[in-house]
């Protein structure tokens, strides 16, 4: 758990050290069973209740590519992609997400896979001819923490549009970037993650310990996924990459200029964790989805872990911007592999909302100032506003 003496302290105003510096109290059992080899987050697939109006969000709106569609579905894909699609959006009763999905390095990995899940008792089924269009052999679990996901290898090849300047937009959306889940016990999913196979590139901690959020790789990025503590399981959004950030302020341009604005839930900004400059989005269903840009690499195996005091009010966004209150509290249910909604368990731990923007909640711009000018104080304290 957090021993500050333990770590060191950067001149930007957070912590780094060598190894996680997050202990579970309540893990998952650590299989026998060899890990899959995840090469990355693939894409996910998200039920909609109203198809044409997501078509319109997602393809109209956010530019990315149709790789295949009819009356049940639509395979959606970025600029850079090459496999078959990103993002699957799917007609269903309940916004929702069905599949969190992960692209393994061979073949063999599905074995792995099975076997792993198996042994920890998960639900596991495997479709050799695939659960969606363009994908092959693949398995589906209900994961220890309450998540679907998926994992292939086999998909089909499509081109990538890196080269067809003539159908860019100034918002191109040119990778997905990586998913973000809600779940109660953060240092639990991190514990099951590592035995998975991914390393923590950053958290956010208080000095006694808590963890309130901490975000993980397998490919070389920040992060592939990252667990924000909350009510879960849950999706918190789905994050596609941009070159720039000019390309997210066009998105935010557009959206002005079609009379949305009011997908726009929060930014544009520069997140403090992560370095990347960020915007997010609200869906027709109410999905978050994340525009980002400009992280770091993170692929050397001595990789510092950084830390950051959940009081830093730089933390999540660098130019000290408040955090509106629906991103700490809004998210998606996930379904279990029959459909069904899988029931939401409270975050018993503090919650990040309340220890920051709380009425009792403080933030810090230098942590040896304890209040912030008054003038500061009303974007940051409920009640505190006009
Ligand atoms: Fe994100």
């Amino acid at each position: 758990m957090t021993n500050r003496q333990d770590m060191t302290l950067t001149s930007s105003g957070f912590y780094v050290s060598q190894e996680a510096p997050i202990e579970a109290r309540n893990p998952t059992p650590t299989p026998a069973s060899t890990p899959p080899d995840v090469l990355r987050c693939a894409y996910m697939e998200l039920v909609v209740t109203d198809l044409a109006a997501s078509r319109q969000f997602y393809v109209d709106v956010l530019g990315l590519y149709v790789t295949e569609e009819d009356d049940e579905a639509i395979y959606l894909r970025s600029t850079e992609e090459f496999i078959h699609h990103n993002l699957v959006l799917r007609k269903g009763p309940i916004a929702a997400v069905a599949a969190f999905s992960y692209r393994v390095r061979a073949a063999e990995d599905l074995d792995r896979a099975v076997a792993f899940y198996t042994e920890l008792g998960c639900d596991v089924r495997r479709n050799p001819d695939g659960f969606v269009k363009g994908i092959g052999d693949s398995v589906r679990v209900v994961d220890p923490l309450g998540f679907p996901y998926e994992f292939f290898h086999q998909t089909d090849h499509v081109e990538r549009m890196s080269w067809r300047y003539d159908l860019h937009i100034p918002g191109e959306l040119v990778r997905l970037d990586h998913f973000n889940q809600v779940t109660p016990d953060v240092p639990r999913a991190v514990k099951f993650m590592q035995d998975l196979g991914f390393r923590v590139t950053e958290d956010i901690q208080d000095e006694e310990g808590t963890v309130y959020a901490a975000w993980m790789r397998r490919k070389p990025t920040v992060h592939d996924t990252a667990m924000t503590g909350g009510d879960g399981p849950r999706m918190h959004h789905v994050c596609f990459a941009t070159h720039e950030k000019h390309n997210i302020l066009a998105i935010c341009d557009k959206l002005g200029a079609l009379r949305r604005s009011d997908a726009i839930e929060r930014g544009p900004g520069r997140h403090g964790v992560s370095n990347a400059f960020y915007l997010y989005l609200r869906d027709p269903d109410g999905h978050r989805v994340e525009v980002y840009t400009q992280d770091y690499y993170t692929g050397d195996p001595d990789n510092p872990v950084i830390t950051w005091d959940v009081h830093d009010n730089q933390r999540r966004d660098w130019w000290g911007n408040p955090v509106v209150p629906s991103w700490y509290t809004d998210a998606s249910l996930v379904l279990d592999l029959d459909g069904n909604p899988q029931p939401v368990v409270a975050r018993t731990d503090d919650s990040e909302m309340a220890v920051t923007i709380g009425a009792d909640g403080f933030s810090y711009t230098r942590p040896e100032d304890e209040t912030m000018p008054e003038w500061k104080q009303g974007e940051y304290k409920l009640g505190h506003q006009l």
